[in-house]
Order: structure tokens, then C-alpha cells, then sequence
């Protein structure tokens, strides 16, 4: 029996040095769809503070809160027109204070989305920005004047289109890498990024703990706006994460606000690659604690359409990332957010016989990752993709406009995007939370709800999770409780023992004298499985099944069978 090394008191682990962010699990809420409290049919933060406990009794650290700022919802709060004041729909100040008295006093933490690449268009700079150019927030936002005629350039944006759109009040071109109703804001300004500084110091104020940060590679715009070079690879977010200021940015308000609270924060990275990374991680430029990649949520996407995906390129793109950074960067593990569709429907199996299984031996890959883990609501119930049949029934801005500037525009099939649709909607994660098997499951004690309910809540749900011992809530809970007791699996090295097996995802975590293996089985097949290298798996810690094997070189793997092992 080996020794566990102690790190309770040291510094640093593995060469990294500890933090509370290293070793927490973060759980997001999207407040829209958690848990309404009024009848209205929409979630609020009223719903949210009562449903503390349970969220606490999933054993994680943080919450972090999808945008609960005033918005007109072109993109659900991702469009925010005052950060300083609450969504009507979602409650009060006051409300909000209650909820992070109720977080603290749970011994939780609570991060909050920073959307600053963009506004709403409906925020009072925008309002007076497009006036006219000369007023104090003229060059809060990009504003361009048409060439030759055209747009300024040839930037496409995300949710589908010109990048620019014309405003008849200034007969100029604002920016918009996302909804014509979202402007970038000018970062180059210096007023602008004091007030972003201010905003962030008036909700750290209040006592939160950090932020997630929405695009925050995009904020900084070469000026000269070029169109695309020739090779475009029809991935601009590569061009648009590499902006000539952005690390400057970056460090200024690290200087500016971050250093001088205890926080974390953490980067959504879209277009930014491994190797630019540790540029916005490491921990001797003071920057950011974490980014998340793509690369892993997106391994069977081209644009809006799904690819077929084997687990040796799942597999690849772990091992590219745990060997690409060193101990000065930490990395973040997830598998699905509100942009991606649902964990078990994605990298799972949700048919009736292996949703449960499946979505467990996720959550041992999700929990056993180095990085910190962040998991969705609903993950924890095995909520899956909702069963869309129609265009009408999804409700994700990004769908509608590509379906406009695709289907309607007569370049795409109306089969053929509903197809991808159904496999990639960010509209699957998005669907009410299914707390019990009541009317609405529970969301709402209102006859409507904002978004439509999966009908699998009757089974799928967080009553019946609480009371079943074998429910994937409570293994959940079970493989939270067993990272927080092993510094190995945070802090650990990582080993893939077979990357090119088809089904099998083997791996150990190592630090110091303490060794731990952890065997997934991806598939549907039983299979017996001779462990390479000599390596032995002696006690069984945890597992999703009813295997009992020990002390073994052969594992004997059901379909979709985890374990986790000590060696
Ligand atoms: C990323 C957010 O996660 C997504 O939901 C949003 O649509 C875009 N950024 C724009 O803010």
C-alpha cells in the first residue's frame, strides 16, 4: 500500500503552486433555465439562492453565473445594456445580495460572466455613440466609414453575415463580430477600459470571487482592419484573437483590478491555440488564471456542421494539451456549457440502456482531468439533447441567422442543417432544469415556460436523483468527494497507457508515491483488457458498476464501464 503524499500544507504540488481555484470544481448556472421562482416561466435568481443546497450538496466550490445583467436578450443576457443593474426578469440588487449572503454563508463562491468585447446596442454608450462623432462616446465603439462603397472590410460574424452594419444616424459602419444588436467596444480607448475596470470593481465589491470572460481574446482590434488574408481557412477567430493589444490589456487590468483581490478568473479562448496559451496563463505574466479551449467541445465540428469523431482523436487532443503546458499555466476541464450540446448526448450514449452508465463514466473523465473541472446544470441529472423536430422549436439567435443566410438564402438543404442542428444546437444545453416530475418538472409553478421542457423529465430528474443511491447525481457526488480527497488527480501527471485503443480510455495520475489508474470504457462492447507495462490495478476506489476485480492485470470492461483504481 503506497503512502499518500501530503500536500495539505505545501506550497507547491508537482511543481505547481496550489491555489484555491486549482483545487475547487465549478458548477455554471444559466440563470434563465435553472429554477423560477415567481411563475413567469423564466428562471431568477430567487429560484436560484433556494436551490443552494442542492447545489451545495453536489459537493462543488464555485458557481459561476451565466450573465443575470439588464439586457434586452438578443442573446440571452450575452447583450448587456447596464452592468450594473440586474435583469428585470431575473430579480432585484437586492436579490442578488441575498443570493451571494446564501452563497457565502455556504462556504461557496460565486464568479460572474464579464461580457465586455461588446454591448448591448441598447447600452446608453451605444445610444449616444451612434449621435455623432464628436460627442464623449463617439469612439466608445468601431466605427468605420464604408470603402469603395462596401463595408469597411470583409469580416464575417459569428452569428452569420457582415461583421459590420450600417447606422443611418452616423451613415457609418459599427463593428459587431457577433449580433448586429452586440457593437464591440473600442478597447483602444482608454475611457472604455477604465469603465470596464470600474464595473468589475463594483461587483468585486460586493464580495464575489472572480469572473468568466466572455470572448476576452477578441478585445483588441488591429486598427487598420484588413480583410482576410488569401489562405483564410474560414475561422476568423483565429484572426480576431490575435489583436495587437490584447496582452496589454490583459496586464493592465490585472494591474489595475484583478491584483488586488482574491479572485480566479477564467478566459473563453476561442481562437486562441495551444501554443499561444501560456501568453495568457502563465503565472509569472499576470494575466489570467485559465482559458478554455475549444479544441476538445469542438473535436466533431466544422462551422455548424458535426463530423464523425473516434476516441484516438479524443484521446490526442488530452494528451496534446497536458504535454503543451507547463507548470507555470493550469488548465480547465470541461465537456459542455451553454454553447454546446448536452454531455451524454454528445460524448455518451443517451439511448435508455446507457445514459446512465455513460454519463458516469463522463463525470470520471471530467473529475480525474488535471485542470479545473466545470460542470453544467443538469450534467449531474444526465440531461440530454432535446429532441428539436423544427426549426420553430429552437430559439438561439446564432440558428435563426444562419438558417436565414443558409437555408432561406437557398446554399443549404433545410434537412441538411436541421441534421447538424440536431447533433450541435447550443439550444440543447439551454432547456429547463428538471427538478421533479410535476407539471413543467418543477421548474415553474407557471403554466408556460420561456424555452421548452425536455420531455424525459418524468425519468430525468433531480427529485428522483436525490433519493436513488445509484443515480448519476450521486456518482457525481461520490467522484467530487474522491478528487477533493486526492491531490493526485489535481495536481497529478497525467499518462494515457494506450492512445490508440478504439474503446478504451486508459489513463493513470501520479504524484509523488501515489498512483491512481482510471480505465472508461467509450463503447457499447464488453471486452477484456490486459493492462501494457506491468501495471496492476489493486484497490478498487470507485467505480460505475458492479465489478468487484482487484489486484488484477485483466479488466473485464462491461460497455461504458469506469473505474478508478489506486496502484
Ligand atoms: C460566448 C458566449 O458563451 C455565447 O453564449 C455568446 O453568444 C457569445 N460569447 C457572445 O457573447
Amino acid at each position: 500500500m503506497n503512502t499518500p503524499k501530503r500536500i495539505d500544507n505545501a506550497p507547491t504540488a508537482n511543481g505547481y503552486t496550489r491555489k484555491w481555484w486549482k483545487e475547487s470544481v465549478v458548477y455554471q448556472i444559466y440563470p434563465r433555465s435553472f429554477k423560477d421562482s415567481n411563475g413567469d416561466g423564466i428562471g431568477d435568481l430567487k429560484g436560484i439562492t433556494s436551490k443552494l443546497d442542492y447545489v451545495k450538496g453536489l459537493g462543488v466550490d464555485v458557481i459561476w453565473l451565466s450573465p443575470h445583467f439588464d439586457s434586452p436578450n438578443a442573446d440571452n443576457g450575452y447583450d448587456i445594456r447596464d452592468y450594473r443593474k440586474v435583469m428585470a426578469e431575473f430579480g432585484t440588487m437586492a436579490e442578488f445580495d441575498e443570493l451571494l449572503e446564501g452563497i457565502k454563508q455556504r462556504n461557496l463562491k460565486l464568479i460572474l460572466d464579464l461580457v465586455v468585447n461588446h454591448t448591448s446596442d441598447e447600452h446608453a454608450w451605444f445610444a449616444k455613440s451612434r449621435q455623432s462623432k464628436d460627442n464623449p462616446y463617439a469612439d466608445y465603439y468601431i466605427w468605420r466609414p464604408e470603402k469603395e462603397g462596401h463595408e469597411p472590410n470583409d469580416w464575417i460574424s459569428f452569428f452569420a453575415g457582415s461583421a459590420w452594419k450600417k447606422d443611418p444616424s452616423r451613415e457609418e459602419y459599427y463593428l459587431h463580430l457577433f449580433s448586429e444588436k452586440q457593437p464591440d467596444l473600442n478597447w483602444d480607448n482608454p475611457d472604455v477600459r477604465r469603465e470596464v475596470h470600474d464595473l468589475m470593481k463594483f461587483w468585486l465589491d460586493k464580495g464575489i470571487d472572480g469572473f468568466r470572460m466572455d470572448v476576452i481574446p477578441f478585445i483588441s482590434k488591429d486598427q487598420r482592419f484588413p480583410d482576410y488574408p488569401k489562405d483564410f481557412d474560414g475561422r476568423p477567430e483565429y484572426i480576431y484573437a490575435s489583436g495587437p493589444k490584447l496582452h496589454d490589456y490583459l496586464q493592465e487590468m490585472n494591474r489595475e483590478v484583478l491584483s488586488k483581490y482574491d479572485v480566479m478568473t477564467v478566459g473563453e479562448a476561442l481562437g486562441v491555440t495551444l501554443e499561444q496559451t501560456p501568453l495568457f496563463v502563465d503565472e509569472r505574466r499576470h494575466e489570467l488564471n485559465m482559458i478554455f479551449h475549444f479544441d476538445l467541445v469542438r473535436l466533431d465540428r466544422q462551422g455548424w456542421r458535426w463530423k464523425p469523431w473516434t476516441l484516438p482523436e479524443l484521446k490526442a487532443i488530452c494528451a496534446r494539451f497536458d504535454k503543451g503546458l507547463d507548470s507555470h499555466s493550469w488548465p480547465t476541464a470541461y465537456l459542455t456549457n451553454h454553447d454546446n450540446p448536452r454531455t451524454v448526448s454528445h460524448f455518451g450514449d443517451d439511448s435508455p440502456e446507457y445514459r446512465i452508465p455513460s454519463a458516469k463514466a463522463l463525470a470520471t473523465m471530467l473529475l480525474t482531468s488535471k485542470g479545473t473541472p466545470f460542470i453544467y446544470q443538469g450534467d449531474e441529472l444526465g440531461m440530454t439533447n432535446y429532441p428539436f423536430a423544427s426549426i420553430e422549436e429552437y430559439d438561439d439567435i446564432e440558428v435563426k441567422n444562419t438558417w436565414n443566410a443558409e437555408v432561406l438564402a437557398n446554399h443549404v438543404s433545410a434537412e441538411d442543417y436541421l441534421d447538424n442542428l440536431r447533433k450541435t444546437s447550443r439550444d440543447h444545453t439551454r432547456t429547463p432544469m428538471q427538478w421533479d416530475n410535476s407539471p413543467n418538472a418543477g421548474f415553474t409553478s407557471g403554466a408556460k415556460t420561456w424555452f421548452t421542457i425536455n420531455p424525459n423529465y418524468r425519468d430525468i430528474n433531480a427529485s428522483q436523483a436525490l433519493t436513488d443511491e445509484h443515480s448519476i447525481y450521486n456518482y457525481y457526488k461520490a467522484i467530487i468527494a474522491l478528487r477533493k480527497k486526492t491531490p493526485a488527480f489535481v495536481y497529478g501527471d497525467y499518462a494515457d497507457i494506450d492512445p490508440e485503443h478504439l474503446s478504451l480510455f486508459a489513463y493513470t495520475r501520479t504524484l509523488g508515491a501515489e498512483s491512481y489508474l482510471i480505465v472508461l470504457n467509450f463503447s457499447r462492447n464488453e471486452f477484456s483488457y490486459t493492462l501494457p507495462g506491468g501495471l496492476k490495478a489493486e484497490s478498487l476506489l470507485l467505480s460505475n458498476s458492479d465489478s468487484k476485480e482487484e489486484n488484477t492485470t485483466v479488466l473485464h470492461m462491461d460497455p461504458w464501464e469506469a473505474r478508478v483504481y489506486s496502484l
